[in-house]
């Protein structure tokens, strides 16, 4: 069986800052309410023609280019993405193409905000039974152009970004301890009405928007979250303690601060991006994931969590010694 490295990442946000200052001036909310709710105040906002697979094929290079690989040397390209560029093909495809990359092969994902620990769940099984050497994990998302800019309840909560993850097959024995060392996956069908999007070319033949009841996403976030941190630390035989850093997919502040006092961990390891990116979706883990390894936090043998909830409902974790 090989292990899975996880050698480097890249991330990119788009130029735009979108603060709450600004969308107050046209909608009735304010800085205040959206600061103090979810501890968000700004985001970014794709421009104009840029397309989920423009943010995500320069996030997937900059990754390439922190470990000095070619997309010639990628075996697998797995794109995590709720907000596709076109119905099909994938939006993995169109990356590809922008990578040069013309070998191994490429697919989406859609879990939604879980998209990321799904689709690096993925990455992670096929390098362990030899299926590819090397692999590309990468979230992206344009939730901006699935916004109803006239509803306050969702419009304050999201932003648009990309960020990819380079995973290097070992041998379990070469591996020192480091790699993905679990992953689990989760859903449950049933929740569909708390959280969707109310249109799809099977549907509607509509892009729709999307639809939350707030309240009741947040209750189960935070019931599930703590649930798959357990459930990764018990599969391990580890201890709060034991976990270096949290990044946590970034959706609301009132949650990420609960997941680390679950983990008994100070608010200065959970590594939190929300401020800045808002929700991002399946971008929102590799961009914190990203954030830290760049600006020295996150050191080659930490032991890193990630877990996420998103619509469906999915909910899942990660578990990797950076
Ligand atoms: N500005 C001002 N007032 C607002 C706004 C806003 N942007 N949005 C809603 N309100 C109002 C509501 O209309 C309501 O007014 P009313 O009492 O007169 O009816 C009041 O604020 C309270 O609304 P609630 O929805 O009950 O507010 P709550 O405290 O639950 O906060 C929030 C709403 C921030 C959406 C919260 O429920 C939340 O964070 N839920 C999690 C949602 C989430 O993170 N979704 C992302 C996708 S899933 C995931 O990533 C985990």
């Amino acid at each position: 069986m090989k292990r899975a490295l996880m050698t480097g990442c890249g991330a990119y946000l788009p130029e735009r800052v979108l603060t709450n200052d600004e969308i107050a001036q046209r909608l009735d909310t304010s800085d205040q309410w959206i600061r103090q709710r979810t501890g968000i105040c700004e985001r970014r906002i794709a421009a104009t023609g840029e397309t989920t697979a423009d943010l995500g094929t320069t996030a997937a290079q900059r990754a390439l280019a922190q470990v000095g690989m070619t997309a010639n040397d990628v075996d697998l390209l797995v794109v995590a993405t709720a907000t596709p560029d076109e119905t099909f093909p994938a939006t993995a495809t169109r990356i590809q193409a922008r990578l040069g990359m013309t070998r191994g092969a490429a697919f989406d994902v859609h879990a939604v905000c879980t998209g990321f620990v799904y689709a690096l769940a993925v990455a992670d099984n096929f390098i362990k039974v030899g299926q590819a050497r090397t692999a590309l994990v990468v979230g992206a998302e344009t939730f901006s152009r699935i916004l109803d800019w006239e509803d306050r309840g969702t419009c304050v909560l999201f932003g648009d970004g990309a960020g990819a993850v380079v995973l290097e097959a070992v041998e379990n024995g070469e591996a020192d301890g480091r790699g993905v060392l679990s992953t689990h996956l989760h859903s449950d069908g049933r929740h569909h009405d708390a959280l969707y999007v109310d249109g799809g070319p099977s549907s509607t033949q509509t892009v729709g928007h999307l639809r939350m009841e707030g309240r009741e996403v947040f209750r189960h976030a935070v019931s599930r979250m703590a649930e798959v941190i357990d459930e990764a630390l018990d599969a391990n035989d580890l201890t709060p303690g034991d976990v270096d850093w949290l990044v946590p997919h970034q959706a609301n502040m009132r949650i990420i601060e609960a997941m680390g006092r679950r983990l008994n961990l100070p608010p200065d390891r959970v590594v939190s991006t929300v401020d800045r990116h808002a929700n991002t979706s399946a971008a929102s883990i590799p961009l914190a994931l990203c954030e830290a390894v760049d600006d020295g936090r996150i050191q080659r043998g930490d032991l890193v969590l990630m877990e996420g909830m998103g619509g469906g409902f999915t909910w899942g974790s990660a578990l990797v010694r950076w």
